[in-house]
């Protein structure tokens, strides 16, 4: 992004940021409370606390806060969903959030008049008045239209043109778990672009250069577990400003690790690497940070659940290290940087002999592993490289003649070194980047879903729960999620055409997503219509059934494949079946599914954006 940001307290660090945040809101009589350690202490269906209110749950319920009705603080979170998406200026794991409450005191007129003054006001913030935009809630079926909301940010001076009427993919926030409280929210963007300020606002999700700085959500619903919104006894108001991208405008920096809060620890990185490489130091840095408050917080390495995302970030951290060069332990050598940035305000950080111990432990047990598999890896591209005569396999090209299975990188060959050496692929897709070698990313990405879904399976077989590197993951949540996605799939092409053929996938407990061909944006319509059209086929409980054919058979009937995948000569096809026993949708796929649609709940659509030119990606949830 070719971002520097004007505004009139540029020079402003993290340090007073988190200053004056917490005494504005002192002054208009929040109390300041710690934050919360980031496992959640009484929600087994959520990892990691993920916001401020998370830990405040109980309260948003109406329980009495011991400090009262109005609370500040500063919350450490960790999401790990676009952990794919961290290397970019804004995307990061960890992060800390600047939260404010009402529980049942004031509602949106105090909470949207003091957010502008923190915001504009020379005392506060200082940030120009007319770079400002917001969003409201547009309304659906749930919840009326937030007109109260739009009201008062008219009172304050913002024009009609820069607010921003959206839905609940984008002005909708909570539970974080499957429950709890939960409502529409209003948004507040900064103009970060050096131009003018463009006409109109239709907040950020193609225009990046709007940065969203705060988020008040007006908590006045409960999401109970049959998917219903009830009235809660109290309304709510529950805040999230990130302290990374307000640093960031503060600071006029064009992505959040030039800002105070990292880059002490990106110059050590720099200075032990050898190939500069800007996503890879990021990605360390993230990573390293999130790790050393995960262990500060009691967490250890390990092959399931926190302990195994923990590992994941550390041996991603090592992965990229060792790519731009650097051979030595380095992972203590960071934590210094971050008790030093971090130790005055979370004194847990400073447990230092128990943190550098797991540290380390992880480090060389990896290291060693990984260092075998960037040897063999190197072998592979180079005999790739070298090849004469070329010809195409799973979307790579590679020397004909050259033995099958030994030189060949295929998904199953990619699949390989994750599973023995814990490479990851998007790791590997990079080393083949480097060398120049030109593939299809979707073929090898497909290959390598198979192998590793035919993995899980023999997993499960032997019921090891887990396996090297990975987690098996059928948990009834993540099984609703991939009948979901059939469903998602066979109804997007109804409403856009059939021109819609999957480009990736990633199935999870918490959600799932589809990457598929289009052209463009969906419209709201479009949205709408494939949401109710899923919901509809739930609704209907409809059959879905596994059949185990030949390949050809499966392809005379139409069963769909992901785009540049391979099957072998047997598949397996899943099948949902209309009422009147037409077929709704048919693909090749490994399951494993609910029996009947009915067991699916309310289908919901969270995001849609783009992943490239012609590629859309929709991420989703079923309760
Ligand atoms: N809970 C809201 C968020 O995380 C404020 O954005």
């Amino acid at each position: 992004m070719e971002v520097r940001i004007l505004c009139y307290n540029a020079d402003m660090n993290s340090a007073d940021l988190r200053k004056k945040y917490m005494k504005f809101f002192e002054e208009k009589g929040h109390k300041v409370i710690p934050s919360a350690s980031l496992i959640p202490k009484d929600d087994p269906t959520v990892l990691f606390t993920t916001a401020g209110m998370h830990p405040l749950i109980p309260f948003l319920l109406g329980e009495k806060h011991p400090e009262g009705a109005r609370l500040v603080n500063v919350q450490k979170c960790l999401r790990t969903d676009d952990i794919d998406e961290v290397g970019d200026a804004v995307h990061n794991t960890f992060f800390e959030m600047l939260g404010n409450w009402s529980l049942g005191d004031y509602w949106k007129k105090e909470s949207i008049e003091w957010s502008y003054e923190f915001l504009t006001d020379k005392k506060w913030l200082g940030l120009d008045k007319s770079k400002l935009a917001v969003s409201v809630f547009a309304g659906d079926s749930d919840a009326p239209r937030d007109n109260e909301s739009v009201e008062i940010w008219q009172s304050l001076g913002i024009p009609e043109e820069r607010i921003a009427f959206l839905g609940r993919q984008d002005n909708w926030w909570g539970p974080p778990g499957l429950t709890g409280p939960c409502g529409p929210d209003t948004e507040m963007f900064y103009w970060t672009g050096k131009g003018p300020v463009p006409k109109g606002f239709h907040g950020n999700n193609d225009e990046p250069l709007w940065v969203e700085v705060w988020n008040n959500v007006f908590m006045q619903y409960e999401k109970t577990i049959d998917g219903k919104f009830v009235e809660l006894k109290q309304r709510n108001v529950d805040t999230g400003m990130g302290m990374e991208r307000t640093s960031a405008v503060l600071q006029g920096k064009d992505n959040i690790y030039d800002t105070d809060l990292f880059a002490p620890i990106m110059e050590k990185i720099r200075s032990l690497g050898q190939k500069p490489d800007l996503k890879s130091e990021r990605i360390i840095a993230d990573h390293i940070r999130a790790a050393v408050f995960l262990i500060a917080d009691s967490v250890t390495p390990s092959n399931k659940d926190r302990g195994y995302i923990l590992r994941r970030l550390i041996r991603r951290a090592i992965t990229y290290a060792k790519k731009i060069g650097i051979n030595d332990p380095f992972t203590t050598i960071l934590y210094r940087n971050v008790v030093e940035l971090y130790g005055n305000y979370y004194p847990e950080l400073k447990h230092h002999e128990k943190i550098m111990e797991e540290l380390n432990k992880e480090e060389l047990k990896f290291s060693e592993t990984l260092k075998d598999g960037l040897k063999k890896l190197s072998i592979y591209i180079e005999e790739i490289r070298n090849a004469t005569l070329w010809g195409k396999r799973e979307g790579l090209e590679y020397k004909k003649g050259v033995k099958a299975g030994g030189l060949l990188i295929t998904g199953h060959a990619l699949f390989d070194f994750y599973q023995t050496y814990g490479m990851p692929l998007e790791m590997i897709f990079e080393l083949l980047n480097d060398a120049n070698i030109k593939y299809d990313r979707y073929a090898l990405e497909s290959g390598f879903n198979q192998e590793l879904k035919k993995h899980q399976k023999l997993s499960r077989t032997a019921s090891a729960g887990m396996f090297k590197g990975g987690l098996v993951d059928h948990e009834p949540q993540t099984i609703k999620h991939h009948t979901a996605h059939h469903l998602l799939l066979a109804a997007l092409r109804q409403v856009l055409g059939n021109h819609v053929v999957q480009r990736g996938s990633n199935v999870s407990s918490e959600r799932l997503r589809i990457d598929f061909s289009h052209p463009e944006k969906l419209t709201k319509e479009q949205l709408q219509e494939v949401e109710q059209i899923v919901n509809q086929k739930i609704s209907e409980d409809l059959e879905v059934r596994k059949e185990e054919m030949p390949k050809e058979q499966a392809e005379k009937l139409g069963a769909l494949a992901e785009f540049g995948a391979k099957y072998g000569d047997t598949v397996s096809v899943y099948t949902i079946f209309n009422q009147d026993g037409s077929v709704f949708s048919r693909e090749f796929c490994g399951g494993p599914h609910v029996a009947r649609t009915g067991e699916l709940g309310k289908f919901r659509i969270l995001k849609e954006e783009a992943v490239s030119a012609g590629v859309r990606r929709i991420k989703a949830s079923v309760e």
